[in-house]
């Protein structure tokens, strides 16, 4: 394999220098991660090899991930995958990136203890895109029953590819299916839910890397943001137990109102959370099923 005569170190600078002239947002750390695949290293470790000169061949490929990067792609579709909860998830336009708030909705899960003192719980993610919520919780508790539903059959091939490669056992499973015509009443343990919840003039103004790559599904939440969020809470008002949980991730000026809804509906111990930025971002509820 022939050399290019350029070291990591210029092309870094060059890539960068050429990124941040077209605007891309965080033009560092994208070749930052863009190098790292091609050296097949940790980002952190290219400080190690600045003064590799790349051959012609990785030169190319990263020429290519960069015309990319100007066009506004994420760099995680780029890279093809992604962490989440330290667990490598695959990543592509079939499905939304897994954001790092979500990890923390994962967290408030697994630290609820009366979820997991009733093992084996059964529990549903509703809109499990990359499948990240559910396959993350099968593997942290293996005891317990899950289903991702997801109305995107693209995302649910993506979240079986990820429960495969993840190696998680058979006590998960996907369906495009709608919750009331799979579930019985009174039989979920958790509802737990990260769906598209920007309302629709939002959405319409997010960023080129979000707005023309993320699918449109998995984001537009309708006018005010919440029309599917509606649809599901009601939905889990029929299947949980009673006690059951619900966990919702939402928009950080929905609390009021998703509150609101979830009280009519008969939940109780409503609490609005918030996430590391200081934003309210998840709803935790329980429900009362009456007999
Ligand atoms: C914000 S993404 C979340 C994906 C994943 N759970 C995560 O946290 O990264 C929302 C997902 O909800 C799905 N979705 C949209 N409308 C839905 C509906 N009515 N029922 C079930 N899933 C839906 C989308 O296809 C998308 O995969």
């Amino acid at each position: 394999m022939a050399d290019s005569e350029k070291t990591v170190f210029e092309v870094l600078k060059s890539s960068r220098r050429y990124l941040e002239a077209k605007g891309v947002a965080e033009a560092r750390r994208s070749c930052d991660l863009l190098m790292s695949l091609m050296l097949k290293c940790k980002p952190l470790d290219l400080f190690f090899k600045l003064d590799q000169v790349l051959s012609n061949n990785l030169l190319d490929a990263m020429r290519r991930g960069v015309k990319r990067l100007a066009e506004n792609e994420p760099v995680q579709y780029i890279l093809g995958e992604w962490d989440f909860m330290s667990h490598t998830f695959k990543t592509d336009k079939r499905a939304l990136i897994p954001r790092p708030e979500t990890e923390e909705l994962v967290q408030l899960i697994l630290e609820c203890e009366d979820i997991w003192a009733e093992e084996p719980a059964f529990i549903i993610d509703i809109g499990t895109g990359s499948g990240c919520i559910a396959i993350c919780l099968a593997l942290a508790k293996p005891n317990s029953r899950y289903l991702g539903i997801d109305v995107s059959r693209d995302a649910l091939a993506l979240a079986q590819e990820n429960a495969g490669r993840l190696k998680v056992g058979n006590n998960l499973a996907f369906s495009d299916k709608e919750l009331c015509d799979l579930i019985e009443p009174d039989s979920v343990s958790v509802v737990v839910a990260n769906l598209p919840y920007i309302p629709t003039a939002d959405y319409e103004a997010l960023p080129l890397h979000i707005k023309n790559y993320e699918p449109a599904i998995a984001l537009d939440g309708g006018e005010d943001g919440l029309n599917i969020i509606r649809a599901v809470v009601e939905d889990a008002s029929m299947v949980l137990k009673n006690n059951g949980y619900i966990f919702l991730e939402m928009d950080h000026r929905q609390g009021v109102a998703i509150s609101e809804l979830l009280e009519q509906l008969g939940f109780y111990n409503i609490s609005v959370k918030q996430d590391m930025a200081g934003h309210d971002r998840f709803v935790v509820a329980q429900l009362t099923v009456s007999s």
